[in-house]
């Protein structure tokens, strides 16, 4: 195969089409094809580069689905991933496009002011000197080039009609909540509270992609034990996470049945899950009256409950 075939998505502002563009097989980044079929073939296809360094992040884009940093993926490697030395080539998911794989980030920029992401004065202290462990808490997020990879993978996501504000804002939020000079702990934990935090499905998508290496989904996590420990108890994520948590505590294992009452509720179970139950039990695959008893390995799974409560302390 001497040939790479590039499919990408065009759209010039009103109409959008797939053009494809051949370049003879070299070993380059795909940031270098992009460029080489627009100085070569194409120059009105649109994109976006400043870096070449993986720092910027204006070079993502979505090749066969999933996001990747132009300027830091090897041609080689996606003919390895995907087996082929054709690619569609798209603008990131959510995001408004502007032209071909452009996208907008100012109506998520706006967004994330809501968030207020910068530090909050602490009333008890106004210097700015941090210890290196303290340091190391927001060492990670704060790794963040906004590239929007994350935000196009969530499965969760729509800028357009939801309040969730995906992951690189929620990553931005942890940054600052974790970080020792900042006075609005509280404040942060319910904004976020306020905007879908228990959305996010645990997918780990966002942190799979991330070109940072963010553990994201463990940001998201965390402030959800923040929000739990702030007493919060009243939305169905927080029952659904104390329904788990103590199901498997007790036996080792999930009550499904149990699950679902927790979570939504005697009425919202019954209008909703009632049919789809009475199909299960048909089918053999639930029986209500069959409560779970506490597995064989139930010490075990006890003490790593113990254990993980001694690392949430030391955090
Ligand atoms: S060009 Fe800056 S991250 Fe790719």
């Amino acid at each position: 195969m001497n040939t790479l075939l590039f499919s990408i998505k065009r759209f010039d502002g009103k109409h959008s089409w797939v053009q494809d563009y051949r370049l003879p097989y070299a070993t380059d980044t795909l940031l270098g094809c992009l460029t080489k079929i627009r100085e070569q073939q194409d120059p009105t296809l649109n994109f976006t580069s400043a870096c070449r360094h993986a720092i910027c992040g204006s070079c993502a884009i979505r090749v066969n689905g999933s996001a990747f940093l132009a300027c830091e993926t090897q041609i080689d490697d996606l003919i390895t991933t995907y087996q082929s030395h054709r690619f569609v080539l798209e603008p990131l998911a959510h995001f408004k496009v502007i032209r071909d794989l452009v996208v907008d980030f100012d109506p998520v920029a706006e967004k994330e002011k809501n968030f207020k992401p910068w530090l909050i004065e602490r009333d008890d202290r106004h210097d700015h000197l941090q210890s290196q462990s303290d340091f190391h808490k927001i060492a990670a997020p704060a790794d963040c080039i906004m590239c929007g990879m994350c935000a196009s993978e969530c499965r969760e996501l729509n800028y357009e009609t939801g309040n969730y504000p995906g992951p690189f804002i929620l990553n931005k939020v942890y940054r600052y909540l974790r970080d020792s000079r900042d006075g609005a702990h509280e404040e942060r934990v319910h904004v976020v509270l306020d905007n879908d935090l228990w959305k996010c499905i645990h997918c780990q998508q966002c942190t799979t992609k991330c070109a940072k290496k963010i553990p994201i989904a463990d940001e998201i996590s965390f402030m959800r034990r923040q929000a739990l420990s702030m007493g919060e108890t009243n939305s169905m994520g927080a029952r659904h996470a104390y329904s788990f948590y103590n199901d498997v505590r007790k036996t080792g294992k999930l009550n499904e049945t149990m699950l679902a009452l927790h979570t939504e509720g005697m009425y919202k179970t019954l209008k909703n899950r009632i049919p789809f139950a009475m199909r299960m039990v048909v089918a053999g695959k639930m029986n209500p009256l069959d409560m779970p008893r506490p597995i064989k390995g139930i010490k075990d799974v006890r003490k790593l409950y113990e254990f993980s409560q001694t690392i949430q302390k030391e955090d």
